[in-house]
């Protein structure tokens, strides 16, 4: 054991990650104190409702407090852990903590996508640590490589699974060939989608995720409204269905590559959507609620991240690992990586994104119809590299891939193809990604 000063801790939020915090700190409190060089003291713990059911937790009961801003004021503490979530208080609180000198360990990725740039900024005023390794892909050690490890190289795109929900009821859909209510609902049994999912399947989550894992990969602001998002909802078993035909699945991807801007500079475009990926993609292979990041860098070339991106304990893991590096510090004096902002790139449009599509159309049997349809496309400049057509008379259905062209030219074909008599309905979209198609 050492006899050096203990580093005070003040944990905010108790809930599925708080209380797996507190339980690490306690089963592994002599190997901590080994590791950092002075033992770890938790002097308070911040929650909403004092009466609430805890389970078995080995701390005692008179650390809890709901007065979080009292307890971050306090002169005796020296990290801040925040496993509460949402924009505020939580911003308020971290702020304030950051001003004063105290590190801060979060893994709020909502309000880090929001307005990590304001928590930064505290941070650099107050001379004090910021560590958000749990904030992405939960257990994955990500953003310490990204923030680190990859600080002298240059990435060029980061595309990952960081949601667990969702690619845990898009792997149902392509093992079972159920739909997405029916794939949602045993999400929900297991516990794996909470009781209000929207965040997870309308992309929400994964656009937080994506915006942070851009800031650090490009060296430049990305916040969540700069995330390009559309939802996984719209996939059907039809779509799961027509990506095996073509050997490929349906992943909700976040993708953010480095690109260029109008006039040759460079540029950064982040996205989040589901995609069709062809089955020898190294992330169509990442089943159940697991997430997986693939980082390409110029002099690296490619990375693969992978492990559990939710849960409690897995989770934890992450947080702990950030409240040494932070206890360390506060012990030799040396500080956490500043922010690296430098490069303040664009952030282009959407319909400036290089992207294929998969486009399913229900269309009348009868001479002429390709014609008519494969003219759309080259009106807009789309080039087409595959049909397949199906059925006969009232139910023929044409599948197109096309060949990479810009966002905007491909969803103003989508929309002239929409206009045409001849197409009864637009069964899908679906961008295609990897070299599938
Ligand atoms: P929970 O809802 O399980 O826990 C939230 C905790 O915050 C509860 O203890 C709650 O108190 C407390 N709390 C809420 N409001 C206040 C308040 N005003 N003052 C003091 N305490 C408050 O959330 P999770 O543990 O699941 O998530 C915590 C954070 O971790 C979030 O930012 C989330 O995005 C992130 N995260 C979660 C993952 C997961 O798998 N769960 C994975 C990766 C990141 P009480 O217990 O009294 O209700
Ligand atoms: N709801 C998120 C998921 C939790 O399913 O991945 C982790 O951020």
């Amino acid at each position: 054991m050492s006899s050096a000063k203990s580093v005070r801790l003040a944990l905010l939020g108790c809930g599925t990650v708080g209380t797996e915090v507190v339980r690490l700190l306690h089963e592994q409190a002599e190997d901590l104190t080994a590791r950092i060089g002075a033992p770890l003291e938790l002097v308070g713990i911040a929650v909403r409702r004092m009466g609430r059911e805890r389970g078995d937790l080995p701390v005692d009961p008179s650390l809890f407090t709901t007065d979080a801003l009292g307890l971050v004021k306090r002169d005796d503490v020296d990290v801040v852990i925040e496993v509460v979530g949402g924009i505020e208080p939580a911003r308020t609180w971290l702020t304030e903590a950051l001003r004063a000198g105290k590190s801060v360990v979060t893994a709020n990725k909502a309000l880090l996508a929001e307005d990590g740039g304001t928590l930064h900024d505290a941070a650099a005023e107050g001379g004090a640590d910021l560590y958000y390794e749990a904030s992405v892909a939960g257990a994955i050690p990500l953003l310490r490589p990204l923030r680190e490890s990859l600080h002298g190289d240059r990435v060029t795109a980061v595309t990952g699974i960081v949601n667990g929900t969702t690619n845990f009821i898009l792997s149902s859909m392509a093992a079972t060939g159920a739909g997405f209510n029916e794939a949602l609902e045993e999400a929900t049994e297991l516990g794996y989608a909470e009781a209000d999912p929207t965040a997870d399947v309308e992309g929400f989550d994964a656009a937080a995720k994506a915006a942070i894992l851009a800031s650090l990969a490009f060296h430049t602001r990305v916040t969540a409204a700069d995330v390009f998002r559309e939802g996984m909802t719209g996939v059907t078993a039809g779509d799961m269905a027509s990506a095996k035909e073509m050997g490929c699945t349906i992943k909700l991807l976040c993708i953010a590559q480095r690109t260029s801007d109008p006039a040759g500079g460079s540029a950064v475009s982040v996205r989040v959507h589901p995609a069709m990926i062809p089955l020898t993609h190294p992330l169509a292979s990442v089943g159940d609620a697991f997430n997986a990041v693939f980082v390409e860098a110029e002099a690296a070339g490619p990375l693969m991240f992978y492990g559990r991106g939710a849960g409690g304990r897995p989770t934890a893991s992450a947080v702990l690992g950030d409240i040494v590096a932070a206890a360390r510090n506060k012990l030799t004096g040396t500080r956490a990586p500043s922010e690296s902002n430098y490069a303040q790139l664009p952030v282009r449009p959407i319909g400036e994104s290089l992207t294929r599509y998969h486009i399913s159309l229900d269309v009348a049997e009868k001479p002429g119809v390709l014609a008519t349809v494969a003219g759309v496309f080259a009106h807009h400049e789309v080039s087409i590299a595959t049909v397949r057509q199906s059925g006969r008379a009232d139910d023929a259905k044409l599948v197109i891939v096309t060949h990479s062209a810009p966002d905007s030219a491909l969803a103003a074909t989508v929309e002239a193809l929409s206009r045409l008599d001849i197409v009864r309905s637009i069964a899908s979209v679906l961008r295609v990604e990897g070299g599938a198609g």
